[in-house]
């Protein structure tokens, strides 16, 4: 378990697959995270995709939960490690109730923190559609630069958007963490 201030982050559990659907099948969110056909999963689906987690190694997703409520509000993990480099991607959802919140920009600073201080990555990387500047403004608040264009690689509502890739260095997470530890004390 990974703790924020409001959030904790938890391994997922079988009986995760509803509410994940009740989200994830959602066509706002669908919109924003499938890059390919936005098909929704059954609960099947779902329900294997989430025992495969246990085994899994280079890819591992997390449940993001309200400590307040013990509710399941999204989840976040990492895509791909590149051990060798030391560069994972990343990605992240929460149910359309809890956008703007303030939740998810909280919840990957948990992922992140872990992700320098217990994984050792040198580089975060993420991918998001250039319509998404919710999160693009999140990751921003994290630190996260804008590093490239896949100009016209997103095809969706009929038209074709870029894709932006972003990142962060160790180095430029520390270097924040610098600044902002005399506010926290
Ligand atoms: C992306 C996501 C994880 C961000 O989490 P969140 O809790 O909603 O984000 P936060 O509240 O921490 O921050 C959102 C910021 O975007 C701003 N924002 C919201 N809508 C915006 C818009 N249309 N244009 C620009 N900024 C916008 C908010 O004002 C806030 O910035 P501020 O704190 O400076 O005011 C969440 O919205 C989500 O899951 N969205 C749907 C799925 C998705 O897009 N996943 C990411 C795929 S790459």
């Amino acid at each position: 378990m990974f703790y924020g201030k409001r959030l904790f982050l938890r391994p997922y559990e079988k009986g995760d697959a509803k509410i994940v659907l009740a989200y994830r099948n959602d066509p706002e969110i669908m919109k924003f995270l499938i890059p390919g056909i936005p098909y929704p999963l059954s609960v099947l689906e779902e329900e294997r995709w989430i025992e495969d987690q246990a085994r899994e190694t280079e890819r591992k997703s997390f449940a993001i939960i309200l400590k307040e409520t013990g509710e399941y509000i999204g989840g976040c993990g990492f895509n791909e490690i590149n051990w060798k480099a030391r560069v994972a991607t990343i990605g992240i959802f929460l149910g359309q109730p809890f956008w703007n919140k303030g939740l998810g920009t909280e919840a990957f600073q948990i992922l992140i923190d872990f992700a320098f201080t217990e994984l050792n990555m040198n580089k975060l990387k993420l991918f998001v559609f250039s319509f998404n500047k919710r999160a693009m403004r999140s990751y921003e608040k994290n630190g996260f630069k804008v590093e490239g264009v896949l100009r016209q690689e997103i095809f969706r509502d009929g038209q074709y958007h870029d894709e932006i890739v972003m990142g962060l260095l160790v180095s430029e997470w520390k270097a924040r963490r610098l600044v902002e530890a005399p506010r926290s004390v």
